[in-house]
């Protein structure tokens, strides 16, 4: 097994570029920062970024970077459009991706990143941060002793005044937009707990203001085939926010709050702070170490393409169930 720091470039160096790039330059045995990457109308924040984390250098131009053959994997911060044709050029390239969430905006785009995955032979994972809060870590290794069927419902509401970045105004880029946004988090967690087929979805969305083309809420019903039964609501006008997840089996039931509080029966499991993560903190740390582990280890990252695959299956059975006006059979 190879144990030299993986030799890692970031692209995309907006809102949530800070949080990867402390993860990735926190421990040195893990990895080297090369490169900071973004376009050539951001130069001084990529500029910015590159002096601050130390980077080997900054770079102005995707292709130039892509040229690079000192990269051994690139962590991918860029709109969510823009997922599926990047992280194809990245693996023909030969270099290693994490992907933020979503994988990409639809089954057909996952589809080319599941395929250039698989002929390069290079790791591909979606950086499900939430996964890796030590509350949900638990949550994942108590929910057997829940028994079957499960019922799970998560609640996961912010308030968003307006749009932060430009590309959340188009639903075709932001992939509509609560869903799209937020979306990954709600189902991401809630396959992993479940752990079942999923086989059928039936959902509802809403646009309750105009700053934008996506919905603003989203609720749906997702059914599985041992019998387990998932809801969720997402919605970017909670002015209290909120991050709840009720998961009931036949022996007990779990209570996940903000990712990281969890109680068994009402017994507390597991307490943290609740501090924002979008600078960056222990689950993205935990996160990327899972992804440098998976490529020495040269087995799937967790979570791989294929999970990030079958989430955007549901974030699009949604939209489409909205559209039809009833449940989608996955
Ligand atoms: N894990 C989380 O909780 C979390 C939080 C925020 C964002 N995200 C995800 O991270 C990604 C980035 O979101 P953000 O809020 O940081 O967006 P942002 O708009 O702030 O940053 C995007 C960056 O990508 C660059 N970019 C745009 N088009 C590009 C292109 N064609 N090639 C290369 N670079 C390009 C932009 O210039 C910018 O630097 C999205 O996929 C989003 O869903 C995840």
């Amino acid at each position: 097994m190879n144990h030299q720091p993986l030799r890692v470039a970031l692209i995309g160096p907006g809102r949530i570029s800070v949080a990867h790039l402390d993860a990735i330059t926190h421990d040195s045995s893990l990895a080297t920062l090369v490169a900071v990457c973004g376009l050539p109308e951001e130069k001084e924040r990529t500029e910015e970024l590159a002096t601050r984390f130390s980077a080997e250098r900054a770079v102005h131009d995707t292709e130039e970077l892509l040229a690079s053959d000192d990269v051994d994997a690139v962590v991918v911060t860029v709109p969510n459009h823009v997922h599926a044709p990047l992280a194809v050029r990245i693996l023909q390239s030969g270099k290693h991706v994490l992907m933020e969430k979503p994988l990409a905006n639809s089954v057909t785009e996952s589809d080319t990143i599941v395929r250039a995955a698989e002929e390069s032979g290079l790791v591909v994972m979606v950086g499900q941060c939430r996964r890796f809060f030590r509350g949900a870590q638990q949550a994942r290794d108590l929910v057997e002793s829940l028994g079957r069927p499960l019922t799970v419902n998560h609640h996961l509401g912010v308030y968003v005044e307006d749009a932060a970045t430009d590309w959340w105004r188009s639903a075709r880029e932001a992939g509509g937009l609560a869903v799209g946004l937020n979306g990954p988090h709600v189902i991401d967690t809630m396959l992993w707990l479940v752990d079942a087929k999923p086989t059928r979805v039936y959902a509802q969305t809403r646009r309750l203001r105009d700053k934008w083309e996506g919905e603003d809420e989203a609720i749906f019903v997702l059914e599985f085939d041992d019998g387990s039964l998932a809801t969720g609501h997402i919605t970017l006008n909670a002015k209290e926010p909120v991050n709840l997840r009720w998961v009931n089996g036949p022996n007990g039931s779990l209570h996940l709050s903000d990712d990281r509080n969890l109680w068994r029966d009402g017994v507390p499991v597991v307490g943290e702070e609740i501090t924002p993560y979008i600078e960056g903190d222990a689950s993205f740390r935990a996160q990327f170490a899972e992804f440098v582990n998976a490529v020495r280890e040269g087995r799937p990252a967790r979570p791989s393409a294929e999970d990030g695959r079958r989430v955007v299956a549901i974030m699009e059975a949604i939209q489409a169930s909205q559209e039809k006006g009833q449940p989608i059979t996955l």
